[in-house]
């Protein structure tokens, strides 16, 4: 653990490394209690830099021995670090030997073990805990590892690239071993080697990719889960196709193999070859994974494989740039997603969806404590930021690049990024440079170093609209302003380049030609207005009456849009937008205009019939997808509602939304019950865009029809649902029953519950289903909070695992607002218990959960105080993890501001 050590790295302080490591011949004897590792590196000087001793970064490992040409040689710890003076002036080769000890790596960071086998986990920093290394993601070198191990226990042996060598060993003390070898032609940061060795199966697909060269593809699971490996099979082939044909990046090795663990920190890990991912993202058979599951599955498979050009054939050159891989590969993932969904609208759900996750992810993050720029220019724990703004934010930035190129420009942009850099570890700036330099006449290439403040500001802008239309002159002006409020450590921002799409539509729902001011003719009806000062104007002619202004189309730019329209506009939007994100929009706006002023006022919410009658209509909608309209009915959720308010009072807010959600409910009960009949999928399981969005939309009015139910005193609808959730043929349906009863707080929500676990319990994935739905329950009484307390008592709970832990922990902190923030505080209590209990078993994950605290000084009172209360007890703690104590230290500075 690296308490104590809390230094702050800072980008501007980043210097070339003193020695390349060019090549590493590893051999591990692999032993859960001790884990003998053979490193040997030719290394040499980097001549660019002044002569210096050789430093190794090293963590949690015990030194055997030092060898320089076979030779031992003295060497030093300094500053947990292995400091070697007095080198050859050529290459050498230096031989370190260490152990470490797997079992008690409860971090999951380095080589640990999972399910009686051995996993690695090295991004970021996680090779020092395996081995001595220059551990930083400019050094790239060419792996050659040789793994030995017990063979019956352990008969599965795998590392990155090719299988170049494999035998028996003489038997051990336990019984029979074996060897296999791997080599890696690529050369790789440390960060992306991997080894496994475990009990495990594969299901294998040879395929001929476009240039005519056969590859293997191999999904590794435990024993017993193959048959749960079909659609990860199936979404790594169709990653691969479609890479190769939007992006002419074809797959550069001839095996690549995926692995699933049960025990992992994330989600999933591009190392070459090998990609290593939580069993969550891998295993899905229609009776134990949802739609959602099979979503999740399909972009996170796409993602670690597109990372294999977008990361790993150029790397970072440090890990200030890490939205250089990670913004670009989220990008990369959506729109392989977008493709995949097929459908413009089932495209716009996707877009969506992914805007709904940066507006609840991102833009607290950056209004609160943790606030910092894509390109970060200070850390204290790396893995503390791999963020929303990292990732998703990242993603937008990339997103917008795209929009000022276009689609063909920006592939053209990729193709000259890898023609210039492939190999190489570089900067942010080096890939907006190449994508600027394909498109010389782009507003990108124009207005390069302006665009970049991008990576260089934290903060959401603000971009607020005015139109004025003058009938005497038929013009309609929109006056646009930007700006940037203060985040810590900038006080004073520069303006964005900020790409608006945009239309015009006229009263009757028609979308208007656009001319500008000085056009000889109208550029079509939707057209991209590009910011680049704090105050705009953009005059349209030639227009017979007053438009409504459709701005900031698919959601063009990541910023919070202030349009001023009055609810008659965003009713013409909610009608008639061409748009399906700004239809989607304006919906959400006349809710969310309704959830504050009922909080701000205090007084009870009532629905007006304008309202009500536009979301009858909306529902039935003869041409709508039915995802669309889930979405679309689905209420701001109570954590972007308190994104609106300052000071926050959670409880008001789930009120307000509560009282919402019963009149929906209760005002559109018929039109409930057609939704619910007229969109039941018959026929054999499918996790298509269209049947998905059906389950969904059935899903949807289930809940609500118990919800009213409850409150009727009626138990016909609980009934259905209950026999619903017997009888459902595949997971979707059974959880979206078992969520109506439960969320409803029906009386048979309890024997579901205990149904569903029975169904269940060797099912780990479903059973953190299980605890996740208890503990999102909407509050009622101080109900959900005690069951949580309650379940951290069952014997499948564990903090172990982090599935498990996220599944009761992050689900009640995160998720359930009303159910955490309590005005006896008990909600921090627990927080504050939980994250003193994990901070010893894996920093990593204590610290993402402490994240909940980031915007603590915008509470009310009591809440406010109480938080507070909390956070200063972690911070207390002895030996606090450095992850933690950034995370903790940071919420508290804000007190002051
Ligand atoms: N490189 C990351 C995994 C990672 C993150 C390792 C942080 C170590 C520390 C991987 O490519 C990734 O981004 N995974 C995401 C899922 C993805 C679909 C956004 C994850 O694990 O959450
Ligand atoms: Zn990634």
């Amino acid at each position: 653990m690296r308490e104590g050590t809390a230094t702050l790295i800072r980008r501007e302080d980043y210097t070339a490394p003193a020695y390349w490591i060019k090549t590493v011949d590893l051999t591990f004897d692999l032993d859960p209690i001790k884990t003998l590792v053979i490193n040997r590196m030719q290394v040499e000087r980097n001549t660019g830099v002044p002569v210096q001793p050789l430093k190794l970064h090293g963590e949690d490992i015990m030194l055997t021995r030092v060898l320089v040409n076979n030779e031992s040689v003295s060497f030093r710890h300094e500053d947990g670090m292995l400091v070697i003076d007095n080198l050859p002036e050529g290459p050498f080769q230096l031989e370190i030997r260490n152990t470490c000890c797997p079992e008690k790596n409860t971090q999951l960071s380095g080589l640990y073990t999972s399910g009686g086998g051995f996993f690695t986990q090295c991004e970021a920093e996680g090779f020092r805990r395996i081995t001595y290394f220059l551990d930083r993601p400019d050094v790239m070198a060419v792996y050659t590892v040789t793994l030995r191990a017990a063979k019956t226990q352990y008969p599965v042996l795998l590392s990155n690239g090719n299988l170049v060598e494999q035998g028996d060993m003489m038997a051990g003390v336990y019984g029979p071993r074996h060897f296999a070898k791997w080599h890696d032609p690529f050369p790789k940061p440390s960060y992306l080697f991997a080894l496994v060795a475990a009990d495990l199966v594969a299901r294998e697909q040879h395929i001929r990719t476009r240039s005519g060269k056969d590859h293997l593809l191999q999904v590794y699971v435990r024993r017993g889960d193959l048959e749960k490996t079909e659609h990860a099979m199936n979404s790594l082939i169709a990653s691969v196709v479609w890479d190769e044909a939007r992006f002419k990046l074809p797959l550069d090795l001839e095996r690549f193999m995926i692995v699933a663990v049960g025990d992992f920190n994330m989600g999933a890990m591009e190392n070459k070859g090998l990609n290593i991912f939580n069993t969550k993202f891998v295993l899905a058979n229609p009776a134990t994974a949802t739609d959602v599951d099979y979503a999740g599955i399909e972009s996170v498979v796409g993602h670690e494989y597109f990372h294999n050009w977008t990361g790993n054939r150029i790397t970072c050159r440090d890990w200030f740039q890490l939205s250089l891989k990670e913004g670009l590969t989220v990008f990369r993932d959506q729109e392989f997603s977008m493709d995949m969904a097929g459908t413009a609208t089932a495209r716009a759900v996707k877009r969506i969806e992914d805007v709904r996750t940066l507006r609840q992810m991102q833009f607290p993050e950056d209004a609160g404590a943790m606030a910092h720029p894509v390109r970060p220019d200070s850390y204290v724990e790396i893995n503390n930021f791999y963020t929303a703004t990292v990732y998703e934010k990242g993603a937008e930035v990339v997103r917008m690049m795209q929009t000022l190129v276009g689609r063909e420009g920006f592939a053209r942009g990729i193709t000259l990024y890898f023609s210039r850099f492939d190999g190489q570890a570089v900067t942010c700036d080096d890939f907006a440079q190449a994508i600027a330099d394909a498109n010389p006449q782009s507003e990108l290439a124009k207005q390069l170093p302006q665009f970049k403040h991008w990576y260089a500001q934290a903060g959401t802008p603000r971009v607020s609209a005015r139109g004025r239309y003058d009938a005497p002159s038929r013009t309609y002006t929109l006056g646009i302003e930007q700006t940037a409020l203060p985040s810590p450590g900038q006080p004073v921002k520069q303006a964005y380049v900020i790409p608006l799409a945009m239309g015009l539509i006229g009263r009757d729902g028609q979308a208007l030609p656009l001319q500008l001011e000085g056009e000889a003719q109208p550029v079509g009806t939707e057209r991209v207005l590009v910011l680049n000062e704090a105050r705009s104007f953009f005059t349209f002619v030639n227009l017979d009456v007053e438009p409504v202004p459709s701005l900031l189309r698919g959601f063009s730019a990541p910023v919070v849009l202030a349009d001023h329209l009055a609810d008659a506009d965003l009713l013409t939007l909610l009608q008639h937008d061409t748009d399906p994100f700004n239809r989607w929009e304006a919906g959400q706006r006349l809710a969310l205009n309704r959830l504050l002023a009922a909080v701000k006022d205090g007084a009870p919410l009532q629905l007006d019939d304008a309202f009500i009658d536009a979301m009858r209509k909306l529902l039935r909608h003869p041409e709508l997808d039915a995802a669309f309209k889930e979405l679309a009915l689905t209420l701001p959720s109570e954590a972007y509602v308190a994104e609106q308010l300052n000071p926050v009072d959670p409880q008001r807010i789930h009120q307000a939304r509560e009282a919402m959600l019963l009149q929906l409910a209760q005002a559109l009960r018929d039109d409930w019950v057609w939704a619910f009949e007229a969109h039941q999928v018959k026929g054999g399981y499918s996790p298509d865009p269209v049947s998905s969005g059906r389950r969904a939309l059935a899903n949807l009015a289930l809940t609500m029809l118990c919800r009213d139910a409850i409150a009727r005193g009626d138990v016909v609808w609980p009934g259905r649902a209950y026999e619903r959730f017997k009888d459902a043929g595949n997971m979707t349906d059974r959880l979206g029953a078992l969520t109506a009863l439960t969320h409803s707080h029906a009386e048979l929500a309890e024997l579901a519950l205990q149904r569903f676990h029975t169904l269940f319990k060797s099912e780990a994935l479903v059973i953190d289903k299980w605890f996740a739905l208890q503990a999102t329950t909407p509050e009622k009484d101080g109900q959900v909070f005690a069951r949580a307390k309650h379940l951290l008592k069952h014997p499948d709970f564990s903090l172990k695992n982090p599935n498990r832990a996220r599944s009761l922990i992050a689900a009640l902190c995160m998720n359930n607002p009303a159910a955490f923030h309590r005005s006896d505080a008990a909600g921090y209590v627990f927080w504050a218990d939980r994250i003193i209990e994990l901070d010893g078993i894996n920093p990593q994950l204590a610290a993402r959960l402490a994240r909940v605290m980031d915007r603590w000084s915008k509470l009310a009172e009591p809440y406010r105080s109480g938080a507070a209360e909390a956070l200063k007890r972690v911070a207390a703690k002895p030996n606090l993890s450095s992850d933690v104590a950034e995370i903790v230290h940071r919420a508290l500075q804000q007190e002051s501001q």
